[in-house]
């Protein structure tokens, strides 16, 4: 089988790992990685045996490289991106996508124009105790959904410096809840705030609500000293609690309490493989371009919703 020719811009924390897994996978070769800070660039190059380049245009001109992931500052993903896939090539582009919705929806517009993959790094999908409620939501062995409760808060991950803990990180949980409940929340209600004196926010609870009456609330900071990283939803049968850290899961209904077991396997490797074989197999895509641009858009109502107090309806 002929392996996808891939690439990584942007090679510090994440991209590393990205190039690290693009090597390893058997789906994907790992030509090439590119980052503005040359020394970093060539020290990931060097451990991975490929080329590296500080331009990511330079690097876009290889007719091999087919694919690439972008894991630039997230204030730069959308002008990395679209470079890409002015170039023709399929693209990964890491959360939150963009700065803004209306840079995601061009990178959406142009990939659909061109005819590329457009995937977005939304990780905690390919956790597999979070396909298990997603499964459980569609046959609805956890009954009729009622709510969901995710929690993620840690210290300040200090290399973050271009935007808040909203777009940074309770994107994962804003686009969770709006996959499992199958639908965009009607309002946004938030509270944001900055503890530190940083830049940008560094606490935020979000709450969304569904139609139905169905009800998200989102806890997101940089100010707890350990990690933790949980979602538990309520169905009308079962009670689904999932720890993202240590992948169990933990299944509570009326009758009894079960851990269904599943391999431990790493996400980025399973979210890559699927990227590639979306491209290479034509598999279904489980993100698309358009999830980031949604999530995208319900993190900005919930910044604009701690600015006016008030709750933000989404069209
Ligand atoms: N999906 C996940 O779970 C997950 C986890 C961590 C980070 N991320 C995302 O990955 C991205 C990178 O995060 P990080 O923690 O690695 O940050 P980082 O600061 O460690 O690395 C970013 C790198 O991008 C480089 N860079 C910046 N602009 C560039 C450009 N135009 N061209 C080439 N290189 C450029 C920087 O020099 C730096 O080396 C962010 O968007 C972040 O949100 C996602």
């Amino acid at each position: 089988m002929k392996k996808l020719g891939v690439a990584v811009i942007g090679t510090g924390f994440w991209g590393k790992n990205h190039a690290r897994v693009y090597k390893e996978l058997e789906e994907t070769e790992l030509l090439a990685v590119c980052d503005i800070d040359a020394g970093r660039a060539k020290a990931v190059a060097q451990q991975f045996g490929v080329k590296h380049y500080s331009k990511p245009s330079q690097m876009l001109k290889n007719k091999e490289i087919d694919a690439v992931s972008i894991c630039t500052w997230s204030t730069v993903l959308a002008k990395e991106a679209l470079r890409a896939l002015d170039a023709g090539k399929h693209v990964l582009v890491e959360k939150p996508m963009a700065a803004n919705t209306k840079q995601a929806e061009k990178l959406v517009q142009i990939a659909e124009k061109e005819r590329l993959h457009l995937s977005v790094g939304f990780l905690m999908r390919f956790i597999p105790g979070l396909q298990h409620i997603k499964g459980a939501a569609a046959k609805k062995t956890i009954g009729e959904l009622v709510c969901a409760t995710a929690k993620r808060v840690s210290q300040w991950p200090e290399r973050i410096g271009d935007v808040g803990v909203v777009k940074d990180t309770a994107i994962h949980d804003i686009d969770v809840v709006a996959y499992l409940f199958s639908e965009e929340p009607v309002a946004i209600y938030a509270k944001t705030g900055n503890m530190m004196n940083r830049k940008f926010e560094d606490y935020a609870q979000i709450m969304l609500t569904f139609e139905e009456g169905k009800t998200a609330f989102i806890e997101s900071n940089w100010l707890t000293p350990y990690k933790t990283r949980t979602l538990e939803v309520t169905g009308s049968a079962a009670i689904m609690k999932l720890d993202y850290i240590t992948q169990e899961l933990t299944v509570e209904t009326e009758k009894e309490t079960v851990q269904p077991r599943y391999p431990i396997k790493e996400p980025l490797k399973l979210e890559l493989q699927h990227f590639a074989n979306c491209i290479l197999k034509k598999e279904k895509p489980l993100i698309t371009g358009t999830d980031g641009v949604k999530a995208l858009r319900i993190a900005e109502a919930a910044l604009r919703s701690s600015v006016t107090g008030k709750a933000i309806k989404l069209k």
